[in-house]
């Protein structure tokens, strides 16, 4: 089911919930309350991306997730298909357990690694698990422990619920939570054309910002910051001469906070006076260089290529893509087909991002940074579909913290916005953040169900 930004939600009797959509009271960014709140009822309740399926390509693998106070192991438990990448494995080859001993609670893993010998072994005494969270050896077990402390059922790791979409595995620590793909169902449906799925990583970047975890993500939930924020996308334009309207389309928001963008019914450059081939040339070539994510070398090589040729303006776009699905045929790249309906950026309740480009993906993820709620943990993944002789990629590094004046210029545009923002959102006239339901409305969604998840029992 989806929802419109105006339906109004039945009022939420928490601290500093939302009465009026188009007002968000301030304190939801720096209270420790809310922060509290939330890491209560919301954290624990909802499904979230705890890595890539590449962070576990092999049997044995593992990575951690922190989510507040909580480390969690996501780990590779059994085989992919035979000769197939790692979005072969189905969820149910892939286990998530706490991060803690059965014995003494020590933490069991640290970052990623692998398990060697299909054997998780606690690093304190040596107890020890198969993949699969049994436990299998426990040191001096019959001399130090009574027959009710060695309970196999009662040894086992505890496991936390998983599913996988889109080449990511998610985590839900509640047992009672509806499966990944009742979750999903509505936006995965919108999303699946772009084939997240067959997207792998070429660069993973963090940054710790000095901002709330919901402050980060909104810089990327909304286009209405572009005219000022990102003066290479509007190339120089300002109020007026920058046409909204042709950069934003209308949203679809659904019920579980998930929400998309659609393309603009403008048929207008969003730069007056300059034509659409111009501004899609130039728009290309600063998200080349402002991002190294949403264009790529490849997409400014095919447009390089046409710009040697002498096409007419209103030829130029759809040469473009011709000329782009052409290369991919010829690098066996296997770009889904043209889609209308998603382009745009997109949300995934509560605090994944993303903006797709040409078989190109920038994906957020943001989150509290411990239980501090003005500082979080942001991080960008740059996928793409690879080519047919690239093979299966290396393992992704996560890189960083980066400095905020070391990302690319346009986010670093961006990151700066926020950490102004969180500076201001504290002053002591400031009660709330207005909010526009026109270009705002994703924004809105994802406060509105953070209530909901709030005002639970
Ligand atoms: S704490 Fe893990 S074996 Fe003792
Ligand atoms: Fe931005």
């Amino acid at each position: 089911m989806s929802l419109t930004p105006e339906q109004p939600e039945a009022v939420a009797s928490h601290p500093y919930a939302i009465a009026d959509p188009k007002r968000v009271p301030a304190q939801r960014y720096y209270s420790a309350d809310f922060a509290r709140l939330e890491k209560e009822k919301l954290w624990p309740h909802v499904w979230q991306v705890a890595c890539r399926l590449e962070d576990i390509p092999e049997v044995g693998d593992y990575i951690e997730y922190e989510i507040n106070d909580q480390s969690i192991l996501v780990v590779r438990e059994s085989e992919p298909g035979p000769g197939a990448g790692p979005e072969a494995a189905s969820a149910s080859g892939i286990k998530a357990y706490y991060n803690a001993c059965r014995h003494r609670a020590t933490a069991l893993g640290n970052g990623s690694g692998t398990f060697h010998g299909r054997q998780i072994v606690c690093p304190y005494h040596g107890w020890r698990w198969d993949l699969n969270g049994e436990s299998t050896y426990v040191f001096a077990s019959e001399r130090g422990f009574t027959p009710a402390c060695l309970d196999k059922e009662n040894l086992r790791l505890r496991e936390v619920q998983v599913g996988t979409w889109g080449g990511m595995v998610f985590v839900n620590m509640d047992p009672q939570a509806p499966p990944l793909e009742q979750y999903l169902d509505g936006i995965a449906k919108v999303l699946d054309p772009i084939a997240f799925d067959r997207m792998r990583v070429r660069w993973w970047r963090h940054v710790i910002l000095p901002c709330n975890w919901k402050m980060a993500q909104e810089a990327f939930l909304e286009a209405y910051h572009i005219m000022q924020a990102h003066p290479s996308l509007s190339m120089g334009a300002a109020d007026d001469d920058y046409n909204l309207e042709a950069t934003v389309g209308s949203f679809e928001c659904f019920e579980e906070g998930h929400a998309h963008s659609r393309p603009p019914t403008s048929t207008e450059a969003p730069v007056k006076g300059m034509s659409r081939a111009d501004y899609f040339i130039q728009f290309n070539n600063a998200l080349y260089f402002g991002t190294d994510a949403f264009t790529t070398e490849r997409e400014i090589f095919v447009q390089q290529g046409l710009l040697e040729r002498d096409i007419p303006d209103e030829e130029f776009i759809p040469k473009f893509f011709e000329a782009l699905y052409a290369h991919a045929q010829g690098a066996g790249i296997p770009l889904p087909p043209p889609v209308t309906d998603t382009q745009g950026y997109g949300h995934i309740f509560p605090n994944l991002t993303f903006l797709p480009g040409y078989g190109t993906n920038i994906i957020y993820r943001s989150r509290p940074n411990g239980d501090d709620p003005e500082s979080c943990v942001f991080e960008v993944w740059a996928v793409q579909i690879p080519g047919a002789d690239a093979g299966e990629p290396e393992r992704p590094e996560l890189e960083g913290p980066v400095p905020v004046e070391e990302w690319p210029q346009i986010f670093r545009e961006d990151f700066r916005n926020v950490i102004g923002q969180q500076k201001g959102v504290r002053g002591a006239g400031i009660d709330d953040l207005i909010m526009s339901e026109r270009y705002e409305a994703m924004i809105i969604n994802n406060h509105r169900t953070i209530d909901r998840y709030l005002g639970r029992d």
